[in-house]
């Protein structure tokens, strides 16, 4: 009885610290590191990481294998491309095919005829 009780336990243990330890998924994701010309912008993080895009590292393409229930920190886009100084193409950059996050997002949205392609799609006006 003593020993299924601390097997019982150690596997609520283990259930606990990967609870705790795993990757957590925001909700809303504000990306505006760059926004000088346009206004920062606001996506639904959750849903694209679980149902619109199949992995992670299609957009954390530096993190191969990314999982929600990875131990892992997530890096942010901006630690590479905010002002790169390899091949990392910058987000500042206003082309739609240069600017990183134009390629990727812009381009599945273009790819899958649905999500924002025009500008205010993405950058709100300025209120
Ligand atoms: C699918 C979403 C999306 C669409 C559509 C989009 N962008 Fe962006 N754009 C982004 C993201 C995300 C960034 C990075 C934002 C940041 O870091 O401030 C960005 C960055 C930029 C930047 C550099 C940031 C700055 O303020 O200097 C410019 C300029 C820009 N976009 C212009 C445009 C223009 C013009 C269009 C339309 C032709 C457009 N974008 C369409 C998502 C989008
Ligand atoms: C559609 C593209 C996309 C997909 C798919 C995606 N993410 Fe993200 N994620 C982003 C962007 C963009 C950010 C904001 C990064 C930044 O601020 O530079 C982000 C931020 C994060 C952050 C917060 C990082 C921080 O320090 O603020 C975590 C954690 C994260 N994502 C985990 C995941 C996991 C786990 C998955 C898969 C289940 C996933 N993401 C799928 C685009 C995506
Ligand atoms: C650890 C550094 C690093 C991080 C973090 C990073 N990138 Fe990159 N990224 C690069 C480098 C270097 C390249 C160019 C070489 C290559 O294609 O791998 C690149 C290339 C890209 C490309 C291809 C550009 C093109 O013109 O085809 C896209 C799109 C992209 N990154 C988007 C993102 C997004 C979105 C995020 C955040 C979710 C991100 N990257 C995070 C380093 C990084
Ligand atoms: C592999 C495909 C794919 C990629 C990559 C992708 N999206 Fe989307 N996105 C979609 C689809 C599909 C929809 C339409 C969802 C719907 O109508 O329910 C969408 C909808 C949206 C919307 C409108 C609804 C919402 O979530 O607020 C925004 C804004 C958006 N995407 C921003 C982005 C940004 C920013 C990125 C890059 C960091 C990105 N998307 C990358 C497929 C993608």
């Amino acid at each position: 009885m003593r020993r299924v009780l601390s097997i019982l336990l150690s596997v609520a243990f283990c259930l606990i610290a990967t609870i705790a330890l795993a990757v957590k998924v925001p909700e809303k994701v504000t990306v505006g590191e760059a926004a000088k010309k346009q206004t920062p912008v606001t996506f639904d993080h959750a849903k694209h990481a679980t149902t619109l895009v199949k992995t992670c590292d299609t957009c954390h393409h530096d993190q191969k294998g990314l999982t929600k229930d990875a131990k892992t920190e997530v890096k942010k886009c901006s630690a590479c491309h905010l002002d790169p100084k390899d091949k990392a193409t910058s987000m500042r950059d206003m082309a739609l095919t240069k600017n990183p996050f134009h390629v990727r997002c812009v381009g599945c949205h273009k790819a899958e005829k649905k999500g924002p392609v025009a500008c205010t799609g993405c950058h709100p006006k300025k209120k």
